[in-house]
């Protein structure tokens, strides 16, 4: 068991090492580094991050696995090769490779990008093996760590494309998880490397909804979080091709949202403000998480916005807040279930 381990990670390694020579040195790979140097990768990142590329052959990694001695059915345990109708073929076929490390920096998985746009999946991952659980993998944590216990703050990106152009820009602490799913285990393992996570997640309807939903698993393990907001549409990689390196850093990671800020605007765009019913619950949601927050002049200032934004007075939301207060510790006390005013939000999606 030990040994075939370690076979698989000499194995990783040496795969990793072919789609890096694929990408940089050969014919085959042309398209591939041409694609990368458009959107904007140096040889600096592709370096640093061992970017590759697995050419469009059937079975090019399996024979040179192969013909390194290895044991292609063991390999196949290891998520590298698949069995067809004649022999071992390789998983990973005219792809952008980006390998993943675990967090002592071996390599345990790879990351398929497709080349043409109009392909599916976009991404391809090594399957699970007993070496690669996605719920347990941050990507970048290997090189992120150092630079995450000096800073006690992650900042955490919904792909590997941003995490690469972010460190270029200056994020040393930048990590993503594989996919949009932030997992409970995902979250405890930040927790012991740092106490805050920036959170910086695409603009769009699928990233913002995945950035709430993150939080609240963040928040839950203990962390602190804040949201860096991009423009709708837009994802951090996007964002720096477009606005460049320094703006990134100031407008986007140097600025970002409190955790009740982003709360109060997501409840702001789901919630239809013209119709009453509607903004009544709006407000009571609002309320809620105001009336979550310890101190009292942090509760006072989200108040005075949402007193503006509704146009209602404070000392009305004040005494609503309070009764909702109440309700809550008595229910608490009873062992309700806390009926919390915007699963109907979330659940119509
Ligand atoms: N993802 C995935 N499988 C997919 C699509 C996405 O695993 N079919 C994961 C990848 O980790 C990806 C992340 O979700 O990096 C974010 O998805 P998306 O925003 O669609 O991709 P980008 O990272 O923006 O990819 P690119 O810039 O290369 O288009
Ligand atoms: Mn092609
Ligand atoms: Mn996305
Ligand atoms: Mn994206
Ligand atoms: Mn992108």
């Amino acid at each position: 068991e030990q040994r075939e381990m370690r076979m698989w990670l000499e194995a990783y390694e040496l795969t990793a090492k072919f789609y890096e020579a694929v990408l940089n040195g050969t014919e085959q790979g042309k398209p591939a580094k041409q694609y990368l140097v458009e959107r904007g990768f140096t040889d600096k990142m592709i370096r640093t991050f061992r970017i590759g590329f697995a050419p469009a052959f059937w079975d090019k990694l399996s024979q040179v696995l192969e013909s390194k001695g290895y044991n292609l059915s063991s390999l196949e345990q290891g998520g590298l090769v698949r069995h067809g109708n004649n022999g071992y073929l390789d998983l990973f076929r005219e792809r952008i490779i980006f390998p993943i490390h675990n967090h002592q920096g071996r390599i345990i998985a790879f990351a398929g990008r497709v080349l043409h746009s109009d392909q599916q999946p976009k991404y391809l991952n090594t399957p699970e093996t007993k070496l690669f659980h996605k719920s347990k993998v941050l990507y970048n944590l290997h090189q992120a760590r150092p630079y995450i216990r000096k800073k006690n703050q992650i900042v955490l990106f919904e792909g590997y494309a941003d995490v690469i152009k972010a460190w270029e820009a200056g994020v040393d602490n930048g990590v993503a998880a594989m996919g949009t799913s932030l997992t409970s285990e995902h979250a405890s393992m930040m927790k012991r490397y740092a106490a805050e996570v920036i959170l910086c997640y695409d603009g769009d309807e699928a990233g913002q909804k995945a950035a709430y939903k993150n939080l609240q698993v963040l928040e839950q393990s203990g962390l602190h979080v804040k949201v860096a907001m991009l423009p709708p549409r837009m994802d951090p990689d996007e964002y720096i091709m477009k606005h460049g390196n320094r703006t990134f850093m100031t407008e986007i990671i140097g600025s970002p949202l409190t955790s009740t800020q982003f709360k109060l605007q997501w409840f702001k765009r789901k919630y239809n403000l013209n119709q009453p019913d509607s903004k009544l619950a709006y407000i009571r949601s609002s309320l809620h998480i105001i009336s979550q927050l310890q101190a009292p002049s942090e509760r006072e200032l989200y108040l005075k916005e949402l007193s503006r934004d509704c146009d209602i007075e404070i000392a009305t939301l004040k005494q609503e807040m309070h009764e909702m207060r109440q309700e809550n510790q008595k229910k608490q006390r009873i062992g309700d279930n806390i009926q919390k005013p915007w699963n109907n939000v979330m659940n119509d999606r």
